[in-house]
């Protein structure tokens, strides 16, 4: 008897086939979440769970899910399970480390790009009828090349955000909760305190991971340590921003832009006041969105989920403890 799994989205076929291969499958087919009540009910016979981050992994669903033998996200960030939870029933939990590092510093690096040299509001503005004339003072933006780039987090993104930056000939400071020496010559980084990286920093990338310390990270007091003429970039997680104070640094020119690929709320409704104002790119998750990323996310979240309904080690674990 193959073990019963169930599968939250349509994911890419690299991973899927290898799940069909060795398992009973349930998969949600929609395209948007599948509704929670669902979601609960389908847990009492499942002995694998292939979440996204667009699932809560609580207390709630794990009571419903007696034969739960392994969680599998499909996301290197696990914000969205209650990890401790799944620990103190035995459950591990994977993640996808790695495979998405690229595709997410780059999509990073674009949005440092169009916020800085303004590419949204100017390919509006062709689209809008108002190419008329080149203006000596129109669209202006900011320099990169040589620019000062702050990186809240030097884990594999930010680092990978680095690597970019060099290529831009880039002043890279950093701050984190520990400091990275044995990066700091090949990266050709600067530790720094963050405060100090919010007070020189041109560009300020947020790579931190969402937990409580980083909640509310930037928020009106610490944004408004940011230079004036500074380009806020979050591709973390939404909550790092405190929304809010966040749409009045850029009404009130606190800070130049912001750029987001991560938002809170998720999604962000249309009609919300950073999708509408000039100084704000706002993209809908789509950091890890490349065919080869999100189907390398596939193939490890499908080696994670097998490996725990065979009682082995997870290759991607985020809770060893489970293995003590
Ligand atoms: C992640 O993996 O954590 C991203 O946010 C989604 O790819």
């Amino acid at each position: 008897m193959k073990p019963k799994i169930y599968v939250t989205r349509q994911v890419p076929k690299a991973g899927l086939s290898m799940l069909r291969e060795a398992c009973k499958i349930e998969m949600w087919e929609e395209e948007l979440p599948v509704p929670r009540d669902i979601l609960l009910k389908k847990m009492h016979e499942m002995e694998g769970l292939c979440s996204l981050i667009t699932e809560r992994v609580d207390d709630e669903l794990l009571d419903a899910a007696p034969r739960l033998k392994v969680v599998s996200n499909m996301a290197v960030g696990y914000d969205n399970v209650d990890v401790a939870a799944c620990t103190a029933r035995g459950i591990p939990v994977g993640n996808t480390p790695g495979v998405l590092t690229d595709a997410t510093a780059d999509l990073t690096f674009s949005l440092l790009m169009a916020a800085a040299r303004r590419i949204p509001e100017a390919v509006d503005y062709v689209r809008d009828g108002k190419w008329h004339t080149w203006d000596p003072l129109g669209l202006l933006g900011a320099e990169v090349w040589g620019a000062t780039l702050g990186i809240v987090g030097l884990g594999r993104i930010g680092q990978a955000v680095a690597r970019r930056g060099r290529g831009f000939d880039m002043h890279i400071l950093y701050s984190d909760t520990i400091r990275r020496s044995e990066l700091e010559a090949e990266l050709g980084v600067e530790y720094v305190g963050f405060e100090q990286l919010l007070s020189r920093s041109d560009f300020v990338s947020l790579h931190c991971p969402l937990l409580p310390e980083t909640r509310h990270l930037m928020n009106e007091e610490t944004l408004k340590k940011m230079k004036t003429t500074a380009i806020l970039i979050n591709a973390a997680r939404g909550p790092v921003v405190d929304t809010d104070a966040l749409v009045d640094a850029l009404r009130q020119g606190w800070i130049a832009a912001a750029a987001l690929d991560v938002t809170n709320p998720e999604p962000l409704p249309a009609q919300h006041s950073l999708v509408d104002l000039p100084n704000c790119i706002v993209v809908p998750h789509i950091g890890s969105a490349t065919v080869v990323a999100r189907s390398r996310m596939s193939v490890r979240a499908a080696e994670n989920l097998l490996a725990g309904l065979r009682g082995q080690k997870l290759p991607y674990c985020v809770n060893p403890q489970v293995y003590e």
